[in-house]
């Protein structure tokens, strides 16, 4: 597969996931601009790709005007874009679902889900106008099949497949594919809230037990679905578990 000419902005992609899909689609010749929170990462995952092919941003996604901000250095850097990946996430860390505060329920539902409200509101009109695009969101298979213990989190990841399917029906006229990719556990910096426990090897054996394939999953996993997803010209409205059968 082949993603030369095309320009994508990825978000949360200074780390996990993010990053992963950054390097594969710079790999493909994609030009790429790395969105995150923490700027630091993001520039040293762009030089790390090249300063010809990828640049890095600060943005914090909950912000309209930040990612008006983010939009526009893409435009001017390299063109409208053609692939967005809305992948930053936030969790509350696995713990029974009172003791879960309102700040932190309305930080997961604002970067899980509001961001990517401000993403569509923002670049859609950019896409439409240009002729098409392609929007992937990661939501999570935590949103298909919920574990105990992060049930808030698992909710705004249910809202984010749900509503990647519904803007795939409705952004389909303007020739705006949408899938979302649902990965299992992943080995990346939210593992261990995940858990709700120390990353020991022990404590890993208790999780694995749940994936019929019996390993986590690695950031390269997510990579190679963004990929197909980002390339394949007549898929759209895919919930595509990315989950060593998690699912069945
Ligand atoms: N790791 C897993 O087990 C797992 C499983 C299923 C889904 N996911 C989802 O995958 C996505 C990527 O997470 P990851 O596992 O790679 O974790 P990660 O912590 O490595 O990456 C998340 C990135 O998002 C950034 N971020 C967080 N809030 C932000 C904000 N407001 N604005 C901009 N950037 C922000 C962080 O700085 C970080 O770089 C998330 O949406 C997460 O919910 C993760």
């Amino acid at each position: 597969m082949d993603l030369q000419g095309k320009i994508a902005l990825i978000t949360g992609a200074a780390s996990g996931f993010g990053e992963a899909i950054a390097h594969r689609y710079a790999g493909l010749g994609a030009k790429v601009v790395i969105v995150d929170l923490n700027e630091e990462k993001a520039k040293a995952v762009a030089a790390a790709i090249g300063a010809d092919r990828a640049i890095g941003l600060r943005a914090d996604v909950t912000s309209r005007v930040d990612i008006d901000v983010a939009l526009e250095a893409t435009v001017k850097a390299f063109g409208i874009p053609d692939i967005i990946v809305n992948n930053a996430g936030y969790t509350h860390k696995n713990q029974p679902l009172l003791n879960v505060d309102e700040a932190t329920f309305d930080r997961i539902l604002n970067v899980n889900i509001k961001a990517i409200y401000h993403m569509v509101q923002a670049a859609v009109p950019l896409m439409r106008d240009n002729g098409g695009g392609v929007m992937l969101n990661v939501g999570s298979v935590a949103g298909i099949r919920p574990r105990p213990g992060l049930t808030w989190y698992n909710g705004s990841k249910g809202a984010t497949n749900m509503l990647s399917k519904s803007l795939a029906v409705e952004l389909a006229p303007w020739k705006i594919r949408v899938n979302v990719i649902c990965p299992v556990m992943g080995v990346t910096g939210m593992l261990e809230d995940f858990m709700g426990m120390p990353d020991t090897p022990e404590n890993r054996t208790k999780f694995l037990s749940s994936i019929p394939l019996g390993r986590f999953c690695e950031p390269g996993d997510v990579a190679d679905a963004a990929v197909y997803l980002a390339s394949s010209d007549f898929i759209t409205g895919v919930e595509l578990p990315v989950d060593g059968g998690r699912v069945i």
